[in-house]
Order: structure tokens, then C-alpha cells, then sequence
């Protein structure tokens, strides 16, 4: 099992969330990614994720999506959780890519719920409108204080309970219950290697500690798998 953050982006151009230059630096969580924020001022909102879209739009996968890419044809029982919402992991080839905090692509109406994908950019109405009911839509993203997408963090458990290796690449590993899933992997037995270039909060939990980026680090892994 693969679990990946920002981090496995980072090299494709993507900001992380968390340290400088992050996300969240000069824009309080709370005024953009809760739906108190997106009640208050949804254009505000909007033109935040708008922009994430933007950038994300010219963001190309790096070799560290194209390893995690290529071990769902190695392994037949590999499953790819993320955290990320910039669909880099589909780019590069993935398939059933557990999206723990929804996707930039994809947008939800508030009146009558139809989730759908969204892959224009710019978008061509700000804030966009449901094509069936005309109440407005959201960003089909995870904000703080929801739940996650239940298919999507019950499979991703279960997959964690039972995996003999979990590989988890460039996550500060602070979000819960996302977090949570390298806790249940350890618990059960599995090895965690862990791909970051800093520290994290896996310190306790990793069973192997690869210090670089993932875009060099996956590359070496998957050809000393090669060599196995
Ligand atoms: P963070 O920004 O918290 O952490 C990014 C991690 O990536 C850090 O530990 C960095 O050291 C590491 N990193 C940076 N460059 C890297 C590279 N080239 N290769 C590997 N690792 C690298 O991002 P997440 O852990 O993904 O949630 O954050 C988790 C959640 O918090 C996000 O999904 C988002 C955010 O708030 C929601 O929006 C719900």
C-alpha cells in the first residue's frame, strides 16, 4: 500500500500545505477550507480553489507518481491512498486511487448533492451552478470538520489493516483521521517506509526512513524492487 501528501507533488510544482512558502502560510485555514468560510463568502472561497486549479491545471506528474503508478500492474493487491486533491496520481496511470480529501476536478451542488467532474479551467462561471437544480456548487474537497468521503477512508482502513508494506511518501502525517492510517498499518504488523526529506510525525512509527525527495527516492526503491 501506497499513502501519499503534498509532499509527492512538490516536485511537480504543486505547493505543500504546511512550512514556508505552504498553502496555509498568509491564509488561515479557517477563512477558506471550513464551510463556516465557504457559508460566510463562498466567491472568496471560490477564487481560492480557482486558483488551486490554475496551477494544478499546469502541474505535470513527476517520477515519483509514475513508480506509485506502475506497482498496481506489479501487485496485485496494491491500493493507492492520497491526500491530494490535484489528481497528479490518475495523470500518471493510477487507477482506483483512493481520494481521501476530494478532488480540485470534481464540484457538488449544495441544493441537490449531483457530484460532478469539473475539468475546466478557468471555469466558466464563478461560482459555478448546478446544470440541473441552478443552486450554486462547491468545491468537491474535504474542509476541516467534515467527514471524509466514507468509501473512499473505510477502504483505505481496511487496505492498512491487512498490507504487509505501507510506503508513505511526503506527509507532515498530522491530518486525522488520515493519519491514522499509518497507526493501523504499524498496529497490524506491516513494515512503514517512510519518503520524506524532513521530519515528520512518523518518527515512532516508520520502520525505514529513505531522507530525500520522492522523486529521486521512488525511482531508487522501485529499482532495487526490480533487482529483488
Ligand atoms: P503538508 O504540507 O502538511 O506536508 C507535506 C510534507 O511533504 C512535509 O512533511 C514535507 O517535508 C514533505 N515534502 C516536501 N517536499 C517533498 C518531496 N519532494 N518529496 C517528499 N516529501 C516532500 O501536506 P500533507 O501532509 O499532505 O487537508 O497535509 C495533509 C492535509 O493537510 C492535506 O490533505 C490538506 C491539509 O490541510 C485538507 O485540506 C483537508
Amino acid at each position: 500500500m501506497a499513502f501519499t501528501g503534498a509532499g509527492v507533488s512538490a516536485e511537480s510544482g504543486v505547493a505543500t500545505f504546511r512550512g514556508a512558502g505552504g498553502l496555509w502560510e498568509g491564509q488561515p485555514v479557517e477563512e477558506v477550507a471550513t464551510p463556516a468560510a465557504f457559508q460566510a463568502d463562498p466567491d472568496r472561497v471560490w477564487r481560492f480553489y480557482e486558483q488551486r486549479r490554475h496551477s494544478v491545471a499546469r502541474a505535470r506528474p513527476n517520477p515519483a507518481h509514475t513508480v506509485l503508478a506502475g506497482w498496481q500492474d506489479r501487485f496485485p493487491t496494491y491500493t493507492l491512498a492520497t491526500q491530494n486533491v490535484d489528481g497528479l496520481h490518475q495523470a500518471a496511470g493510477s487507477r482506483d486511487v483512493l481520494e481521501l480529501h476530494g478532488s480540485l476536478w470534481r464540484v457538488r451542488c449544495l441544493s441537490c448533492g449531483r457530484d460532478r467532474y469539473e475539468p475546466l479551467v478557468p471555469l466558466p462561471q464563478l461560482p459555478p451552478r448546478c446544470a440541473t437544480c441552478g443552486a450554486m456548487e462547491r468545491p468537491g474537497v474535504v474542509w476541516f470538520g467534515e467527514f471524509l468521503p466514507p468509501g473512499a477512508i473505510e477502504a483505505a482502513q481496511a487496505a492498512a489493516g491487512t498490507c504487509e508494506v505501507l510506503v508513505v511518501v511526503g506527509t507532515s502525517a498530522v491530518v486525522y483521521p488520515a493519519a491514522g492510517l499509518v497507526g493501523i498499518a504499524a498496529a497490524a504488523g506491516a513494515r512503514v517506509i517512510e519518503i520524506n526529506p524532513a521530519e515528520s510525525a512518523l518518527a515512532e512509527l516508520a520502520d525505514v526512513v529513505l531522507r530525500g525527495p520522492a522523486g529521486e527516492m521512488l525511482p531508487l526503491v522501485n529499482e532495487r524492487l526490480r533487482e529483488a
